[in-house]
């Protein structure tokens, strides 16, 4: 492990497993929540889940003392994007993001919108999505190295004013020695050792993830899919506190 990642140390008194409802309709997503625990995990409610069941469900998961990741990486002009981020902070949600291409002038118009909340989201940037690859960055006219767009996204996102970014773990272990500790990192792609990476094509353990400099991981189907929900929360929170002990 680099020497820089001893520098990093998370605080397990909070949950640090994002749960993501990766379900078509707000039923599916509800009994998998009534097997979870908010004093555990938070969740994280994306697209499909959003535009099939809205905020209504954003807002009871919110009441039932969750808290909400709501991923709808929002990218549009500076007003729009500053009316979204204001509506999901009425929602009450823990976190929300959008895309750093949006540009400087978005993301500060995104905070500003959110600026005066004594309780607001985090507000976090997506830099380039993992899909992408040098091909199809090159076909949107972003020429040369994923990581090096990936790097420059999440600086304009730091000096923007923003929480954090979420990124992949590979992008992680860069990216953490050149941010303060309070920049958050929120990785996806996480897998214990030996599980079935699913669609991912690159999976980290939740330790290596830590490790990297994660200060949330992103976890579905782990989860989601397994028979005993809590107990596979369980398993992936164990492994997690193994790196805090070898930091410590
Ligand atoms: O089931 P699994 O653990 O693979 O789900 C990962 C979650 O993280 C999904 O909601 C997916 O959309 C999200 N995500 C990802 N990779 C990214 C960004 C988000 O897997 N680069």
């Amino acid at each position: 492990m680099p020497s820089a990642d001893r520098t990093h140390q998370c605080d397990f008194a909070e949950p640090r497993i994002v749960v993501a409802l990766d379900f078509a309709s707000a039923g599916q997503a509800l009994d998998l929540v009534d097997r979870l625990d908010p004093a555990r995990c938070r969740l994280k409610v994306g697209k499909e889940l959003f535009v099939r069941a809205g905020p209504e469900l954003v807002k009871r998961l919110v009441d039932r003392g969750y808290s909400v990741f709501l991923d709808l990486k929002f990218h549009d002009i500076p007003n729009t994007v500053a009316g979204a981020c204001r509506a999901a902070a009425d929602l009450g949600v823990w976190m929300v993001n959008v895309h750093a291409l949006g540009g400087k002038e978005m993301l500060e118009a995104a905070r500003r919108a959110i600026d005066s909340d004594s309780q607001r989201p985090l507000l976090i940037g997506v830099t380039i999505l993992t899909s992408h690859d040098t091909q199809s960055l090159g076909e949107i006219g972003l020429q040369g190295d994923p990581l090096v767009a990936v790097g420059r996204l999440a600086e304009l996102t730091q000096r923007t004013g923003l929480d954090g970014i979420v990124c992949s773990a590979q992008e992680a272990s860069g990216l953490r020695v050149r941010f303060a500790k309070d920049f958050r990192l929120i990785v996806p792609g996480i897998r214990v050792l030996g599980a079935q990476a699913d669609d991912q094509r690159r999976v980290v353990t939740p330790a290596a993830a830590v490790a990297a400099g994660a200060d949330y991981l992103v976890v579905g189907r782990p989860i989601t899919q397994a028979a005993d929900p809590l107990q596979a929360l369980s398993v992936l929170e164990q492994e997690m506190r193994s790196v805090r002990r070898r930091l410590d």
